[in-house]
């Protein structure tokens, strides 16, 4: 039986509901987000840029969102960037055109915070160029320019959104902060056809602008219903994550509240979304990795080592929709999930792609961590390289289901096998599962029974 898990905690029908990474990102946050939105007045980022890829499959059709809330395909929510997010802006553009080309009507319904950085061509060009200085030590960035832009931000000499509204001083600092990341590192920048772009979208942009940390609590306060569709996730938390493979935002619980400006007090739930095995695009640790022996766990990110990787990577097309680069696959590491399950506290667990290992004759679960073969408990994730790339993974194997879960509706349909490897990470990781994906589309879910 799965554990009592209440609408509420699933995220169904709570006021304040943060959609979270429970991994190394690429979970299913877009579609869970999308799911839930169906109740909800407004859907906000609050972390991260178009580095994120969320992709949700509505009746056959994919959107594919970076910087933008997947909120937006339901035309009764409000959409906003919030404060902790950067900008760039003609990513935004972009990224608004096939929804136009579809008919979705946006306009009216993007707000963007005035506290966002705003994230310049010179960032990308910046992130392309420090990943090329550190050679084979590369973290394997998005290159969207996410490290170099919330870099100018802790430097205070970012520009914000905000700053659109007053084009004469926002023209000077940004020939200042262009002028100074090219001295800083060499790259070449247009400053005066930046500054002309800027000009254009200063116009378009300025009513989409709103003090969004108190719009966001004036509509808490109204009543609303509000969605925190995070990015990334808490593996590549720039805190908590396997540092310095991670990217440069809070992804977790308490980004939200930063990157929204509102109170940890006012969130009701935050629902953990986790594939129900282990990818990893980009570089740095992955204990569970499935690779070839030979390869001491540094496999090609697009070659898993072993025929269950290629499988999930295939089975699962686990290739990023923001780079089109293929995903590193393993087990499921449940030491992970315990670890983030401490740091944000989920209310429920969404399981994602548990259709993806329906073929596999046996499953396994990492257990458990050890160094020098000292078992860490529950929680304990080493912050150093040289401890993550040490750690010996513990597991658990099960039967496969070897069946078609696709058409699976509730957790009781699901095979006996299926449901005791839900159970087991359930009990494992001391949180109940709420919904279990089979499938990409909106529909494509098991849900447990709620109380
Ligand atoms: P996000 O970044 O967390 O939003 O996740 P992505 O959208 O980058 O990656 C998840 C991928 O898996 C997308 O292509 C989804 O359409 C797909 N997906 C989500 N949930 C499921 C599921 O339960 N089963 C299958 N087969 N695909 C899923
Ligand atoms: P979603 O929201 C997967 C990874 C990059 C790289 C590291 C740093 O779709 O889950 P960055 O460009 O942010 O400086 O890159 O973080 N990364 C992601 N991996 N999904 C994401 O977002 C990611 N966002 C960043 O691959 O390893
Ligand atoms: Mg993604």
């Amino acid at each position: 039986m799965l554990k009592q898990v209440t609408k509420k905690a699933a995220g169904i029908n709570s006021r304040v509901c943060a959609v979270l990474g429970g991994q190394w990102g690429d979970e299913g946050k877009g579609k869970l987000a999308d799911v839930l939105a169906k109740n909800y007045d407004i859907v906000a980022r609050f972390n991260g840029g178009n580095n994120a890829g969320h992709t949700v499959v509505v009746n056959d059709k994919k959107y594919a969102f970076h910087l933008l809330p997947c909120g937006l395909i339901y035309p009764h929510t409000t959409n906003i960037l919030g404060n902790g997010t950067v900008i760039h802006v003609p990513s935004l553009f972009e990224e608004l055109e096939p929804l136009t080309a579809d008919g979705l009507e946006w306009e009216g319904r993007l707000l963007l915070s005035d506290r966002a950085h705003l994230l310049f061509d010179m960032h990308q060009a910046v992130d392309g160029h420090q990943e090329e200085g550190r050679g084979s030590k590369n973290i394997g960035t998005t290159k969207k320019g996410i490290g170099p832009a919330y870099a100018t931000k802790a430097n205070r000499n970012g520009i914000r959104v905000g700053m659109l509204k007053h084009f004469d001083v926002f023209e000077t600092q940004l020939r200042e902060l262009l002028d100074y990341q090219h001295h800083l590192y060499g790259v070449d920048v247009d400053i005066e056809g930046e500054v002309d772009k800027y000009k254009k979208y200063a116009e378009i942009l300025s009513p989409w602008i709103v003090d969004g940390v108190h719009f966001i609590n004036q509509a808490y306060d109204d009543g609303k219903s509000i969605i925190a569709e995070g990015a990334n996730a808490v593996m590549l938390d720039l805190d908590y994550g396997t540092y310095p493979f991670v990217t440069s935002s809070t992804t977790s619980v308490g980004g939200m509240s930063t990157g929204l400006g509102l109170s940890p007090n006012k969130i009701e739930t935050a629902v953990g979304v986790i594939k129900a095995y282990t990818t990893r695009v980009g570089w740095g640790p992955f204990p569970t990795e499935l690779t070839d022996d030979t390869c001491g766990g540094m496999v090609p990110r697009d070659a898993p080592g072993t025929d269950i990787g290629r499988h999930l990577q295939t089975v699962g097309a686990e290739i990023g929709v923001t780079t089109g680069r293929k995903r590193r696959c393993g087990w499921l590491d449940v030491p992970v999930i315990q670890y983030g399950h401490m740091i944000n506290s989920y209310g429920s667990i969404n399981l994602t792609k548990l259709d993806v290992m329906d073929d596999l004759d046996e499953v396994k679960l990492g257990v458990a961590y050890k160094i020098n073969g000292q078992r860490l408990l529950p929680g304990q994730m080493p912050s150093t390289l040289e401890d993550l790339y040490a750690v010996e993974v513990e597991y658990e194997t099960m039967p496969g289901w070897k069946t078609d879960i696709s058409k699976c509706r509730t957790f009781e349909e699901l095979p006996s096998e299926a449901q005791h490897y839900v159970n087991r990470i359930e009990e494992l990781v001391g949180c109940p599962v709420s919904f279990i994906g089979v499938g990409a589309g909106r529909e494509d879910m098991a849900v447990a029974q709620f109380v």
